[in-house]
């Protein structure tokens, strides 16, 4: 038998009900705070990953669904949603428009990882791109925005946050940390050796328990930025604070992908395992200029769908909609004309086929409907339907013309 492949999912009921709520709830808050929907391709070319992922990330590097198609190009299924949205942004020439743009976007991305619990090979994401405002107000207002996502679906979370500075500050601190790592370069792993000329930052996020403790004395970014990086950060932990937002700071949140400027941050639970990021974003105001557009600060954040299905808690829901079937098969097409009428305003489910009264309720209630209605000998003589409210036990008999 054809099985799906390592790593992706098929999602069936019960998840699809919390998957569904999860991407309502959150599209629902994301247009409160101004987001627009944005649809991009599944398929880029590669090369829009490399420039702006980065080369020497673990995405890029390792990770690509990557092949050649039947036309000779090298592309790619995106490994995350970012990238061809900032291709968009160009492409249709927003950043030349000036002013702001919001938009959020939900759909599968592809990573060729290990798989286990909480990573997959598919998964999904909804996240939020926020472009043309580089005031620090909105890396806040993001964040608030990821908070009224999670706390709408009954997600706890601890907040981690970091600066990874801008080009004026980073180049002076990798100098720094270079010279560190060289300095206990015998004692690192052979992934962090190779770093430390690729990616040096990223050696800083290493998760092998002795590279970690060796690396509890590097230099901090956040102790070496420059004055309006600084300034920013300061201002982000204010705002938080005084809105009474807890927040971790963690000088080794460096993130998996090399567009960020300044701030960075990450959602984590405690309640899932080791694949613990629940969202994670920041800014990244130089990838629109790096992908050729005019320079335009840019914010956003991701979140992965499949790490928090399982923590949803869904609203009670009551019994919802009705059950319609007949006794006797002369009463179909009447049963599907009502339906037809139900239709335009709640979910209607028929059976075609004749049954018991008795087999009519019983699979009324498995489907959760409200009301089953029936139309059996008698109901049919008096162009009538039986109606039973199966949460209030109610019975009784309409007017066919009255009840569709
Ligand atoms: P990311 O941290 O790579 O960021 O992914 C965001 C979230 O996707 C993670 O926090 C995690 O919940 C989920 N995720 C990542 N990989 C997997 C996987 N293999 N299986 C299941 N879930 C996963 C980004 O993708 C950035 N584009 C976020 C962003 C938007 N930054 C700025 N704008």
């Amino acid at each position: 038998m054809i099985q799906a492949l390592r790593g992706m999912k098929d999602i069936l009921t019960p998840e699809n009900e919390r998957f569904v709520h999860i991407i309502e709830t959150a599209s629902q808050i994301a247009r409160r705070y101004g987001y627009d929907y944005i649809e991009t391709p599944l398929l880029e070319e590669t090369a829009l990953f490399k420039r702006s992922v980065g080369e020497s990330s673990d995405i890029v590097g390792k990770e690509m669904y990557q092949f050649v198609d039947k036309g000779g190009h090298d592309v790619c299924l995106r490994p995350e949603g970012t990238a061809g949205i900032v291709r968009a942004f160009i492409q249709h020439k927003l950043d030349k428009k000036g002013g702001v743009h919001r938009f959020y976007y939900h759909g599968p991305m592809f990573r060729y990882e290990r798989p286990q619990k909480g990573r997959l090979r598919e998964f999904h994401q909804f996240g939020c791109e926020s472009f043309g405002e580089a005031s620090v107000y909105e890396d806040f207002t993001i964040i608030l925005m990821i908070r009224d996502i999670f706390d709408a679906l009954g997600i706890g979370y601890t907040i981690t946050i970091n600066s990874l500075g801008c080009p004026e500050c980073m180049p002076g601190y990798r100098e720094t940390l270079v010279a560190h790592l060289h300095d206990i370069r015998d004692g690192l792993c052979d992934d962090c050796q190779r770093r430390i000329d690729t990616n040096p930052i990223r050696v800083l996020d290493c998760k092998n328990e002795s590279c970690r403790t060796l690396l509890q004395a590097s230099p901090v970014i956040a102790e070496n930025l420059c004055e309006a990086c600084d300034s920013d950060f300061v201002r982000l932990q204010q705002l938080l604070k005084s809105h009474g937002i807890d927040y971790r700071l963690d000088p080794k949140l460096v993130r998996g992908l090399d567009y960020y400027t300044r701030t960075a941050f990450e959602f984590v639970s405690d309640e899932i395992g080791a694949q613990s990021a629940i969202a994670g974003g920041g800014r990244y105001n130089r990838l629109v200029e790096f992908l050729g557009g005019k320079p335009t600060p840019a914010v956003g954040f991701a979140l992965g769908i499949e790490r928090i299905v399982d923590l949803v808690k869904l609203p009670q829901k009551g019994r919802e909609g009705i059950y319609l079937g007949v006794m006797e098969p002369q009463a179909l097409e009447t049963i599907l004309t009502i339906a037809q009428a139900r239709r335009r305003h709640e979910r209607v489910y028929v059976e075609y086929a004749k049954r018991s009264l008795k087999a009519h309720l019983k699979a009324a209630d498995r489907l959760g409907a409200k009301l089953c209605a029936v139309i059996g000998e008698d109901e049919l003589k008096h162009s009538q339907i039986w109606v039973k409210d199966l949460e209030t036990k109610e019975e009784r008999r309409i007017g066919v013309e009255a009840f569709a």
